[in-house]
Protein backbone atom coordinates (compact mmCIF):
# COMPACT_ATOMS: atom_id res chain seq x y z
CA UNK A 1 0.00 0.00 0.00
CA UNK A 2 2.73 2.15 0.04
CA UNK A 3 2.28 3.07 -3.83
CA UNK A 4 -1.31 5.19 -3.01
CA UNK A 5 1.23 8.07 -1.81
CA UNK A 6 3.29 8.19 -4.35
CA UNK A 7 0.86 7.93 -6.59
CA UNK A 8 -1.57 10.78 -5.07
CA UNK A 9 2.09 12.49 -5.29
CA UNK A 10 2.30 12.22 -9.00
CA UNK A 11 -0.88 13.25 -9.54
CA UNK A 12 -0.58 16.73 -7.94
CA UNK A 13 2.83 16.69 -9.71
CA UNK A 14 1.08 16.14 -13.05
CA UNK A 15 -1.54 18.03 -12.28
CA UNK A 16 0.55 21.30 -11.12
CA UNK A 17 3.02 20.55 -14.06
CA UNK A 18 -0.41 20.71 -16.60
CA UNK A 19 -1.47 23.67 -15.15
CA UNK A 20 2.04 25.47 -15.60
CA UNK A 21 2.37 24.76 -18.52
CA UNK A 22 -1.20 25.46 -20.03
CA UNK A 23 -1.32 28.56 -18.00
CA UNK A 24 0.95 30.93 -19.77
CA UNK A 25 -0.70 29.74 -23.05
CA UNK A 26 -3.98 31.04 -21.52
CA UNK A 27 -3.43 34.37 -20.79
CA UNK A 28 -2.10 34.98 -24.09
CA UNK A 29 -4.76 33.20 -25.58
CA UNK A 30 -6.75 35.16 -28.12
CA UNK A 31 -9.22 37.58 -27.31
CA UNK A 32 -12.59 36.31 -27.67
CA UNK A 33 -15.81 38.43 -27.82
CA UNK A 34 -17.90 38.50 -24.45
CA UNK A 35 -20.55 36.59 -23.70
CA UNK A 36 -22.22 35.21 -20.17
CA UNK A 37 -20.75 32.25 -17.95
CA UNK A 38 -21.93 28.83 -19.51
CA UNK A 39 -21.58 25.18 -17.61
CA UNK A 40 -19.18 23.06 -18.38
CA UNK A 41 -19.67 20.60 -20.68
CA UNK A 42 -23.10 21.56 -21.73
CA UNK A 43 -21.98 25.72 -22.27
CA UNK A 44 -25.32 27.43 -23.04
CA UNK A 45 -27.38 25.01 -23.97
CA UNK A 46 -29.77 25.32 -21.31
CA UNK A 47 -30.04 28.57 -21.62
CA UNK A 48 -31.28 29.51 -24.65
CA UNK A 49 -34.79 28.78 -24.39
CA UNK A 50 -37.09 27.61 -27.08
CA UNK A 51 -36.32 30.50 -29.12
CA UNK A 52 -32.59 31.22 -29.32
CA UNK A 53 -32.81 34.33 -31.90
CA UNK A 54 -34.60 36.06 -29.10
CA UNK A 55 -32.60 34.68 -26.12
CA UNK A 56 -29.73 35.89 -27.63
CA UNK A 57 -30.71 39.30 -29.39
CA UNK A 58 -31.92 40.11 -25.58
CA UNK A 59 -27.90 39.75 -24.97
CA UNK A 60 -26.73 42.75 -26.91
CA UNK A 61 -27.39 45.38 -24.63
CA UNK A 62 -24.95 43.57 -21.80
CA UNK A 63 -22.12 42.16 -24.43
CA UNK A 64 -22.46 44.62 -27.30
CA UNK A 65 -22.45 43.58 -31.54
CA UNK A 66 -21.11 40.00 -31.16
CA UNK A 67 -21.61 37.51 -28.10
CA UNK A 68 -19.12 34.27 -27.66
CA UNK A 69 -20.99 31.32 -26.52
CA UNK A 70 -20.20 27.46 -26.26
CA UNK A 71 -23.28 25.19 -27.31
CA UNK A 72 -21.65 21.94 -25.74
CA UNK A 73 -18.21 21.66 -27.35
CA UNK A 74 -18.95 24.19 -30.39
CA UNK A 75 -16.99 27.41 -30.31
CA UNK A 76 -20.34 29.84 -31.13
CA UNK A 77 -20.02 33.34 -32.11
CA UNK A 78 -23.42 35.15 -33.01
CA UNK A 79 -23.46 38.74 -34.97
CA UNK A 80 -26.17 40.72 -33.27
CA UNK A 81 -26.85 44.41 -35.54
CA UNK A 82 -26.23 45.81 -38.71
CA UNK A 83 -22.61 47.01 -38.40
CA UNK A 84 -21.38 43.74 -37.13
CA UNK A 85 -23.13 42.20 -39.82
CA UNK A 86 -21.84 44.54 -42.31
CA UNK A 87 -18.08 44.12 -40.99
CA UNK A 88 -18.70 40.07 -41.42
CA UNK A 89 -20.79 40.09 -44.67
CA UNK A 90 -18.90 42.59 -46.43
CA UNK A 91 -15.24 42.70 -45.25
CA UNK A 92 -14.92 39.66 -43.75
CA UNK A 93 -16.92 37.47 -45.93
CA UNK A 94 -14.39 34.97 -47.13
CA UNK A 95 -12.98 33.76 -44.11
CA UNK A 96 -16.39 32.99 -42.73
CA UNK A 97 -17.74 31.41 -46.02
CA UNK A 98 -17.92 28.09 -45.34
CA UNK A 99 -21.13 26.12 -43.64
CA UNK A 100 -21.17 24.02 -40.75
CA UNK A 101 -23.19 20.77 -41.46
CA UNK A 102 -26.05 18.91 -38.79
CA UNK A 103 -25.74 15.64 -38.75
CA UNK A 104 -29.39 14.98 -40.54
CA UNK A 105 -27.56 16.30 -43.47
CA UNK A 106 -25.04 13.89 -43.49
CA UNK A 107 -27.68 11.52 -44.87
CA UNK A 108 -27.13 9.78 -47.58
CA UNK A 109 -24.16 11.54 -48.39
CA UNK A 110 -25.87 14.74 -48.91
CA UNK A 111 -23.70 17.05 -47.37
CA UNK A 112 -20.97 15.84 -50.52
CA UNK A 113 -23.34 17.04 -53.07
CA UNK A 114 -25.10 19.97 -51.80
CA UNK A 115 -24.66 23.72 -52.21
CA UNK A 116 -25.96 25.01 -49.38
CA UNK A 117 -23.34 22.90 -47.71
CA UNK A 118 -20.92 22.82 -50.08
CA UNK A 119 -17.00 23.93 -48.92
CA UNK A 120 -15.85 27.26 -50.25
CA UNK A 121 -14.05 26.11 -53.84
CA UNK A 122 -14.52 25.38 -57.22
CA UNK A 123 -17.32 22.92 -56.88
CA UNK A 124 -19.42 25.03 -54.75
CA UNK A 125 -18.80 27.67 -57.28
CA UNK A 126 -19.90 25.54 -60.31
CA UNK A 127 -23.34 24.33 -58.38
CA UNK A 128 -24.05 28.46 -57.86
CA UNK A 129 -23.07 29.46 -61.39
CA UNK A 130 -26.02 26.47 -62.24
CA UNK A 131 -28.49 28.57 -59.89
CA UNK A 132 -27.22 31.75 -61.03
CA UNK A 133 -26.44 31.63 -64.76
CA UNK A 134 -28.75 29.04 -65.46
CA UNK A 135 -31.55 28.36 -63.35
CA UNK A 136 -32.47 31.96 -61.66
CA UNK A 137 -31.69 34.53 -63.90
CA UNK A 138 -34.56 36.66 -64.73
CA UNK A 139 -34.85 35.78 -68.70
CA UNK A 140 -35.24 32.12 -67.25
CA UNK A 141 -37.66 32.76 -64.36
CA UNK A 142 -39.88 35.17 -67.30
CA UNK A 143 -40.15 31.93 -68.98
CA UNK A 144 -40.96 29.87 -66.57
CA UNK A 145 -44.25 32.44 -65.55
CA UNK A 146 -46.94 29.87 -66.74
CA UNK A 147 -45.93 26.85 -64.15
CA UNK A 148 -46.50 29.60 -61.76
CA UNK A 149 -49.51 30.86 -62.69
CA UNK A 150 -50.82 27.22 -63.28
CA UNK A 151 -49.84 26.57 -59.40
CA UNK A 152 -51.38 29.35 -57.85
CA UNK A 153 -54.82 28.37 -60.05
CA UNK A 154 -54.71 24.93 -58.56
CA UNK A 155 -54.02 26.57 -55.04
CA UNK A 156 -57.10 29.33 -55.77
CA UNK A 157 -59.25 26.24 -56.70
CA UNK A 158 -58.32 24.04 -53.74
CA UNK A 159 -59.24 27.45 -51.47
CA UNK A 160 -62.57 27.58 -52.84
CA UNK A 161 -63.45 23.93 -52.22
CA UNK A 162 -62.59 23.84 -49.06
CA UNK A 163 -64.23 27.40 -48.40
CA UNK A 164 -67.48 25.84 -49.92
CA UNK A 165 -67.47 23.08 -47.99
CA UNK A 166 -67.26 24.96 -44.89
CA UNK A 167 -67.62 29.11 -45.42
CA UNK A 168 -67.55 29.67 -41.80
CA UNK A 169 -64.51 28.17 -40.98
CA UNK A 170 -61.07 29.42 -41.69
CA UNK A 171 -58.35 28.06 -43.71
CA UNK A 172 -54.80 26.75 -43.07
CA UNK A 173 -53.29 30.10 -45.16
CA UNK A 174 -49.50 28.43 -44.58
CA UNK A 175 -50.89 25.05 -45.59
CA UNK A 176 -51.63 25.97 -49.01
CA UNK A 177 -48.90 28.64 -49.58
CA UNK A 178 -46.75 25.45 -49.17
CA UNK A 179 -48.88 23.51 -51.10
CA UNK A 180 -48.04 25.96 -53.94
CA UNK A 181 -44.49 26.39 -53.43
CA UNK A 182 -43.54 22.63 -53.56
CA UNK A 183 -46.21 22.40 -57.03
CA UNK A 184 -44.16 24.96 -58.04
CA UNK A 185 -40.96 23.80 -57.56
CA UNK A 186 -41.77 20.17 -58.90
CA UNK A 187 -42.87 21.68 -62.37
CA UNK A 188 -40.13 23.98 -62.40
CA UNK A 189 -37.69 21.33 -61.63
CA UNK A 190 -39.48 18.16 -63.68
CA UNK A 191 -42.66 19.08 -65.12
CA UNK A 192 -44.50 17.39 -62.40
CA UNK A 193 -47.36 18.12 -60.13
CA UNK A 194 -46.21 16.68 -56.93
CA UNK A 195 -48.78 17.07 -54.45
CA UNK A 196 -52.01 16.00 -56.37
CA UNK A 197 -53.94 13.14 -54.78
CA UNK A 198 -53.06 10.96 -58.37
CA UNK A 199 -49.96 10.99 -58.23
CA UNK A 200 -48.51 8.50 -55.97
CA UNK A 201 -45.25 8.67 -56.05
CA UNK A 202 -45.38 12.85 -55.79
CA UNK A 203 -47.32 12.71 -52.04
CA UNK A 204 -44.95 9.93 -51.17
CA UNK A 205 -41.97 12.18 -52.20
CA UNK A 206 -44.12 15.25 -50.48
CA UNK A 207 -44.15 13.42 -47.15
CA UNK A 208 -40.45 12.43 -47.14
CA UNK A 209 -39.89 15.96 -47.60
CA UNK A 210 -41.94 17.22 -44.83
CA UNK A 211 -39.90 14.43 -42.61
CA UNK A 212 -36.56 15.66 -43.81
CA UNK A 213 -37.27 18.89 -42.85
CA UNK A 214 -38.87 17.90 -39.77
CA UNK A 215 -35.71 15.95 -38.29
CA UNK A 216 -33.20 18.37 -39.53
CA UNK A 217 -35.00 21.43 -38.37
CA UNK A 218 -35.11 19.64 -34.29
CA UNK A 219 -31.64 20.62 -32.26
CA UNK A 220 -30.07 17.39 -32.20
CA UNK A 221 -27.75 16.34 -29.01
CA UNK A 222 -24.95 14.64 -32.33
CA UNK A 223 -24.26 17.92 -33.31
CA UNK A 224 -23.56 19.86 -30.14
CA UNK A 225 -21.25 16.57 -29.01
CA UNK A 226 -20.11 15.06 -32.13
CA UNK A 227 -18.10 12.28 -30.16
CA UNK A 228 -21.95 11.07 -29.29
CA UNK A 229 -23.00 10.87 -32.79
CA UNK A 230 -22.39 7.09 -33.14
CA UNK A 231 -25.57 6.87 -30.43
CA UNK A 232 -27.32 8.71 -32.48
CA UNK A 233 -29.35 9.76 -28.81
CA UNK A 234 -32.64 11.53 -30.61
CA UNK A 235 -33.31 8.87 -33.49
CA UNK A 236 -32.69 12.18 -35.54
CA UNK A 237 -30.26 10.64 -38.11
CA UNK A 238 -32.11 7.06 -38.45
CA UNK A 239 -35.49 8.67 -39.23
CA UNK A 240 -33.66 10.96 -41.48
CA UNK A 241 -31.64 8.12 -43.08
CA UNK A 242 -35.24 6.68 -43.93
CA UNK A 243 -37.04 10.12 -45.32
CA UNK A 244 -33.84 10.90 -47.21
CA UNK A 245 -33.47 7.48 -49.09
CA UNK A 246 -37.25 7.24 -49.84
CA UNK A 247 -37.07 11.05 -51.32
CA UNK A 248 -33.82 10.12 -52.99
CA UNK A 249 -35.18 6.85 -54.50
CA UNK A 250 -38.07 8.73 -56.03
CA UNK A 251 -36.26 11.80 -57.39
CA UNK A 252 -33.55 9.40 -58.56
CA UNK A 253 -36.18 7.64 -60.81
CA UNK A 254 -37.46 10.07 -61.99
CA UNK A 255 -33.94 11.39 -63.32
CA UNK A 256 -33.52 8.16 -64.89
CA UNK A 257 -36.77 8.22 -66.53
CA UNK A 258 -35.81 11.42 -68.15
CA UNK A 259 -32.35 10.38 -69.28
CA UNK A 260 -34.31 7.44 -70.99
CA UNK A 261 -36.89 9.05 -72.70
CA UNK A 262 -34.30 11.74 -73.97
CA UNK A 263 -32.36 8.90 -75.01
CA UNK A 264 -35.53 7.94 -77.16
CA UNK A 265 -36.05 11.49 -78.33
CA UNK A 266 -38.90 12.62 -76.00
CA UNK A 267 -38.00 14.70 -73.11
CA UNK A 268 -40.19 17.24 -71.25
CA UNK A 269 -42.14 19.37 -73.39
CA UNK A 270 -40.63 22.89 -72.69
CA UNK A 271 -37.38 22.23 -71.41
CA UNK A 272 -36.96 22.17 -67.45
CA UNK A 273 -34.23 22.34 -64.84
CA UNK A 274 -33.56 18.67 -65.15
CA UNK A 275 -33.17 19.28 -68.43
CA UNK A 276 -30.23 22.36 -67.42
CA UNK A 277 -29.04 19.81 -64.98
CA UNK A 278 -28.30 17.10 -67.54
CA UNK A 279 -27.04 19.32 -70.29
CA UNK A 280 -24.80 21.54 -67.94
CA UNK A 281 -21.25 20.80 -69.51
CA UNK A 282 -18.68 22.23 -66.23
CA UNK A 283 -16.06 24.78 -67.60
CA UNK A 284 -12.97 23.11 -66.33
CA UNK A 285 -12.13 19.62 -65.41
CA UNK A 286 -12.56 19.58 -61.38
CA UNK A 287 -16.12 20.30 -62.24
CA UNK A 288 -17.15 18.55 -64.83
CA UNK A 289 -20.50 17.25 -65.59
CA UNK A 290 -22.59 16.62 -62.94
CA UNK A 291 -23.38 13.08 -62.08
CA UNK A 292 -27.34 11.11 -61.31
CA UNK A 293 -26.06 11.28 -57.73
CA UNK A 294 -25.45 15.36 -57.94
CA UNK A 295 -28.28 16.02 -59.87
CA UNK A 296 -30.64 14.06 -57.60
CA UNK A 297 -29.77 15.79 -54.55
CA UNK A 298 -29.15 19.12 -56.29
CA UNK A 299 -33.12 18.87 -57.02
CA UNK A 300 -33.87 17.72 -53.30
CA UNK A 301 -31.81 21.13 -51.92
CA UNK A 302 -33.91 23.42 -54.06
CA UNK A 303 -37.62 21.73 -52.05
CA UNK A 304 -35.70 21.87 -48.70
CA UNK A 305 -34.59 25.59 -49.48
CA UNK A 306 -37.10 26.61 -51.12
CA UNK A 307 -40.93 25.72 -49.83
CA UNK A 308 -40.62 25.98 -46.28
CA UNK A 309 -38.59 29.57 -46.25
CA UNK A 310 -41.82 30.80 -49.10
CA UNK A 311 -44.45 29.43 -47.41
CA UNK A 312 -43.81 30.64 -43.86
CA UNK A 313 -42.91 33.90 -45.01
CA UNK A 314 -46.12 34.33 -46.46
CA UNK A 315 -47.88 32.85 -43.67
CA UNK A 316 -46.41 35.70 -41.31
CA UNK A 317 -46.99 37.99 -43.93
CA UNK A 318 -50.59 37.34 -44.15
CA UNK A 319 -50.71 37.62 -40.29
CA UNK A 320 -49.40 40.93 -39.97
CA UNK A 321 -51.94 42.07 -42.49
CA UNK A 322 -54.66 40.28 -40.52
CA UNK A 323 -53.69 42.10 -37.43
CA UNK A 324 -53.20 45.60 -38.97
CA UNK A 325 -56.50 45.69 -41.14
CA UNK A 326 -56.07 49.14 -42.25
CA UNK A 327 -52.79 47.86 -43.95
CA UNK A 328 -54.58 45.13 -45.69
CA UNK A 329 -57.42 47.64 -46.67
CA UNK A 330 -54.33 49.86 -48.11
CA UNK A 331 -52.91 46.85 -49.84
CA UNK A 332 -56.02 45.11 -51.48
CA UNK A 333 -56.92 48.70 -52.13
CA UNK A 334 -53.22 49.19 -54.52
CA UNK A 335 -53.85 45.45 -55.74
CA UNK A 336 -57.43 46.42 -57.57
CA UNK A 337 -56.62 49.68 -58.62
CA UNK A 338 -53.71 48.37 -60.67
CA UNK A 339 -54.83 45.20 -61.57
CA UNK A 340 -58.80 45.65 -61.90
CA UNK A 341 -61.17 43.85 -60.20
CA UNK A 342 -62.15 41.65 -62.82
CA UNK A 343 -58.29 40.77 -63.63
CA UNK A 344 -56.30 38.27 -62.89
CA UNK A 345 -52.84 39.00 -60.61
CA UNK A 346 -50.30 38.13 -62.93
CA UNK A 347 -45.88 38.83 -62.24
CA UNK A 348 -45.49 41.18 -63.93
CA UNK A 349 -47.37 43.72 -62.05
CA UNK A 350 -45.31 43.49 -59.31
CA UNK A 351 -43.28 46.12 -60.20
CA UNK A 352 -46.47 48.37 -60.28
CA UNK A 353 -47.30 47.51 -56.68
CA UNK A 354 -45.22 49.42 -54.34
CA UNK A 355 -47.15 48.92 -51.37
CA UNK A 356 -47.13 44.94 -51.72
CA UNK A 357 -43.23 44.80 -52.15
CA UNK A 358 -43.38 47.25 -48.97
CA UNK A 359 -45.25 44.33 -47.03
CA UNK A 360 -43.00 41.62 -47.93
CA UNK A 361 -40.06 43.60 -46.74
CA UNK A 362 -41.40 44.89 -43.21
CA UNK A 363 -42.49 41.11 -42.95
CA UNK A 364 -38.86 39.91 -43.64
CA UNK A 365 -37.60 42.37 -41.62
CA UNK A 366 -39.45 41.02 -38.27
CA UNK A 367 -40.11 37.41 -39.44
CA UNK A 368 -36.98 36.21 -40.95
CA UNK A 369 -37.56 32.71 -41.69
CA UNK A 370 -34.42 31.67 -41.32
CA UNK A 371 -33.00 33.46 -38.37
CA UNK A 372 -29.62 32.84 -37.98
CA UNK A 373 -29.17 32.28 -41.56
CA UNK A 374 -27.46 29.14 -42.37
CA UNK A 375 -24.63 29.05 -40.27
CA UNK A 376 -21.40 30.01 -41.36
CA UNK A 377 -18.05 28.06 -40.39
CA UNK A 378 -14.47 30.20 -39.89
CA UNK A 379 -12.40 29.30 -42.46
CA UNK A 380 -9.03 30.35 -40.33
CA UNK A 381 -8.53 32.21 -37.77
CA UNK A 382 -9.99 35.93 -38.40
CA UNK A 383 -9.18 39.26 -36.38
CA UNK A 384 -12.74 40.45 -36.48
CA UNK A 385 -14.04 44.15 -34.55
CA UNK A 386 -10.76 44.04 -32.17
CA UNK A 387 -11.23 40.08 -31.41
CA UNK A 388 -9.65 36.96 -32.47
CA UNK A 389 -12.15 34.39 -33.97
CA UNK A 390 -10.46 31.05 -34.27
CA UNK A 391 -10.75 28.76 -37.38
CA UNK A 392 -14.10 26.62 -36.76
CA UNK A 393 -15.83 29.35 -35.16
CA UNK A 394 -19.65 28.62 -35.70
CA UNK A 395 -21.07 31.81 -36.54
CA UNK A 396 -24.90 33.03 -36.56
CA UNK A 397 -25.65 36.17 -38.27
CA UNK A 398 -28.79 36.91 -35.84
CA UNK A 399 -30.79 38.47 -38.52
CA UNK A 400 -33.91 38.71 -36.79
CA UNK A 401 -31.57 41.17 -34.63
CA UNK A 402 -30.03 43.27 -36.64
CA UNK A 403 -33.93 43.85 -38.18
CA UNK A 404 -34.77 44.90 -34.84
CA UNK A 405 -31.13 46.91 -34.66
CA UNK A 406 -32.39 50.41 -32.72
CA UNK A 407 -29.40 52.07 -34.75
CA UNK A 408 -30.87 51.71 -38.22
CA UNK A 409 -34.71 51.80 -38.16
CA UNK A 410 -36.54 53.73 -35.94
CA UNK A 411 -39.61 52.19 -33.96
CA UNK A 412 -38.29 48.91 -34.69
CA UNK A 413 -41.12 46.72 -33.57
CA UNK A 414 -43.96 47.97 -35.50
CA UNK A 415 -45.10 46.48 -38.47
CA UNK A 416 -45.10 49.40 -40.90
CA UNK A 417 -44.58 49.09 -44.62
CA UNK A 418 -44.75 53.07 -45.01
CA UNK A 419 -40.76 53.10 -43.97
CA UNK A 420 -39.91 51.38 -47.39
CA UNK A 421 -42.10 54.07 -49.39
CA UNK A 422 -40.05 56.05 -51.60
CA UNK A 423 -36.86 54.73 -50.23
CA UNK A 424 -34.27 52.34 -52.39
CA UNK A 425 -33.50 50.01 -49.45
CA UNK A 426 -34.40 46.66 -50.52
CA UNK A 427 -33.11 42.74 -49.44
CA UNK A 428 -30.31 41.62 -52.27
CA UNK A 429 -27.99 41.88 -49.93
CA UNK A 430 -26.23 45.83 -50.46
CA UNK A 431 -28.84 46.60 -47.02
CA UNK A 432 -27.21 45.01 -44.10
CA UNK A 433 -29.90 46.25 -42.04
CA UNK A 434 -32.04 43.81 -44.41
CA UNK A 435 -30.65 40.52 -44.91
CA UNK A 436 -33.17 37.78 -44.41
CA UNK A 437 -31.79 36.69 -47.65
CA UNK A 438 -28.86 36.54 -46.72
CA UNK A 439 -25.41 38.92 -48.05
CA UNK A 440 -21.77 38.25 -49.34
CA UNK A 441 -20.62 35.24 -51.25
CA UNK A 442 -23.47 32.80 -50.03
CA UNK A 443 -26.41 35.02 -49.75
CA UNK A 444 -29.42 32.61 -50.96
CA UNK A 445 -29.01 31.54 -54.82
CA UNK A 446 -32.59 31.14 -54.71
CA UNK A 447 -33.71 35.27 -53.78
CA UNK A 448 -34.83 36.13 -57.50
CA UNK A 449 -37.04 32.78 -57.37
CA UNK A 450 -38.15 33.48 -54.25
CA UNK A 451 -38.68 37.39 -54.80
CA UNK A 452 -41.12 36.52 -57.18
CA UNK A 453 -42.86 33.62 -55.52
CA UNK A 454 -43.75 35.47 -52.54
CA UNK A 455 -45.06 38.42 -54.29
CA UNK A 456 -47.39 36.45 -56.47
CA UNK A 457 -48.75 33.75 -54.00
CA UNK A 458 -49.55 36.47 -51.23
CA UNK A 459 -50.40 39.31 -54.12
CA UNK A 460 -53.25 36.75 -55.80
CA UNK A 461 -54.28 35.65 -52.33
CA UNK A 462 -55.14 38.78 -51.19
CA UNK A 463 -56.59 40.18 -55.02
CA UNK A 464 -58.96 36.76 -55.01
CA UNK A 465 -60.12 36.89 -51.57
CA UNK A 466 -60.96 39.20 -48.67
CA UNK A 467 -59.86 37.87 -45.07
CA UNK A 468 -61.21 37.68 -42.31
CA UNK A 469 -60.03 35.98 -38.99
CA UNK A 470 -62.02 33.31 -37.45
CA UNK A 471 -64.35 34.15 -34.45
CA UNK A 472 -63.71 35.08 -32.03
CA UNK A 473 -60.24 36.14 -32.51
CA UNK A 474 -59.80 39.37 -33.04
CA UNK A 475 -56.75 41.22 -34.48
CA UNK A 476 -54.84 42.13 -32.00
CA UNK A 477 -55.25 38.79 -30.11
CA UNK A 478 -53.62 36.65 -33.21
CA UNK A 479 -50.47 34.51 -31.45
CA UNK A 480 -47.43 35.68 -33.08
CA UNK A 481 -45.24 33.26 -31.09
CA UNK A 482 -42.99 31.07 -32.97
CA UNK A 483 -41.77 27.16 -33.50
CA UNK A 484 -38.19 26.42 -34.33
CA UNK A 485 -37.32 24.10 -37.13
CA UNK A 486 -35.77 24.78 -40.13
CA UNK A 487 -37.46 27.70 -40.95
CA UNK A 488 -39.42 29.44 -37.78
CA UNK A 489 -42.56 29.22 -38.53
CA UNK A 490 -45.85 30.88 -36.24
CA UNK A 491 -46.40 28.25 -33.81
CA UNK A 492 -50.05 28.30 -34.04
CA UNK A 493 -50.79 27.83 -37.86
CA UNK A 494 -52.94 31.15 -38.79
CA UNK A 495 -56.45 30.42 -39.71
CA UNK A 496 -58.04 32.80 -41.91
CA UNK A 497 -61.22 33.03 -43.49
CA UNK A 498 -61.68 33.77 -47.26
CA UNK A 499 -65.04 35.69 -47.58
CA UNK A 500 -65.41 36.70 -51.17
CA UNK A 501 -64.11 35.61 -54.64
CA UNK A 502 -63.90 38.38 -56.93
CA UNK A 503 -61.71 37.61 -60.00
C1 LIG B 1 -38.60 33.52 -48.76
C2 LIG B 1 -37.78 32.83 -49.49
C3 LIG B 1 -36.34 32.53 -49.11
C4 LIG B 1 -35.59 33.00 -48.07
C5 LIG B 1 -36.00 33.99 -46.99
C6 LIG B 1 -34.28 32.40 -48.19
C7 LIG B 1 -33.22 32.63 -47.32
C8 LIG B 1 -31.98 32.06 -47.45
C9 LIG B 1 -30.88 32.30 -46.55
C10 LIG B 1 -30.94 33.19 -45.31
C11 LIG B 1 -29.81 31.62 -47.00
C12 LIG B 1 -28.41 31.60 -46.36
C13 LIG B 1 -27.68 32.86 -46.79
C14 LIG B 1 -26.34 33.12 -46.13
O1 LIG B 1 -25.76 32.25 -45.51
O2 LIG B 1 -25.88 34.28 -46.25
C15 LIG B 1 -30.21 30.91 -48.19
C16 LIG B 1 -29.39 30.10 -48.93
C17 LIG B 1 -29.82 29.41 -50.04
N1 LIG B 1 -31.06 29.47 -50.62
FE1 LIG B 1 -32.63 30.60 -50.04
N2 LIG B 1 -34.26 31.59 -49.28
C18 LIG B 1 -35.50 31.64 -49.88
C19 LIG B 1 -35.90 30.99 -51.03
C20 LIG B 1 -35.10 30.16 -51.78
C21 LIG B 1 -35.51 29.50 -53.00
C22 LIG B 1 -36.89 29.66 -53.66
C23 LIG B 1 -34.46 28.74 -53.42
C24 LIG B 1 -34.34 27.85 -54.61
C25 LIG B 1 -35.33 27.18 -55.12
C26 LIG B 1 -33.37 28.95 -52.46
C27 LIG B 1 -32.12 28.36 -52.55
C28 LIG B 1 -31.07 28.61 -51.69
C29 LIG B 1 -29.77 27.98 -51.81
C30 LIG B 1 -29.36 26.95 -52.86
C31 LIG B 1 -28.98 28.49 -50.77
C32 LIG B 1 -27.52 28.14 -50.47
C33 LIG B 1 -26.58 29.16 -51.09
C34 LIG B 1 -25.11 28.90 -50.80
O3 LIG B 1 -24.76 28.32 -49.77
O4 LIG B 1 -24.28 29.31 -51.63
N3 LIG B 1 -33.81 29.81 -51.48
N4 LIG B 1 -31.54 31.21 -48.46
Amino acid sequence: MEWIPILYSTIILLSALIFIILYPKKSQSPRLPPGPLGWPVFGHLFSLGNAPHRTIAGLQPKYGPMVWLKLGSINTMAVLTAKAATELLKNHDLSFVDRTIVETMTSHDYHHSSLALAPYGPRWRMLRRICTVEMFVNKRINETTSIRQKCVKNMMSWIEKERNGNPENGILVGRYAFLAAFNMLGNLMMSRDLVEPDSEKGMEFFSAMKGVMEWSGRPNVSDLFPWLRWIDLQGLKRRADRDMGIAFGIVSAFVEERIQQRKNGVGAKEKDFLDVLLEFEGCNEESGKLSDKEITIFILEMFLAGSETTSSSIEWAMAELLRNPDIMTKVKHEISSVIGPNNKFEERDIDNLPYLQAIIKESLRLHPPIPFLIPRRAIRDTNFMGYVIPKNTQVFVNVWAVGRDKECWEDPFSFKPERFLGSNLDYKGQHFELIPFGAGRRMCAGLPLGHRMLHFVLGSLLHQFDWELESPIKPNSIDMSERMGVTVGKLEALKAVPTKSVA
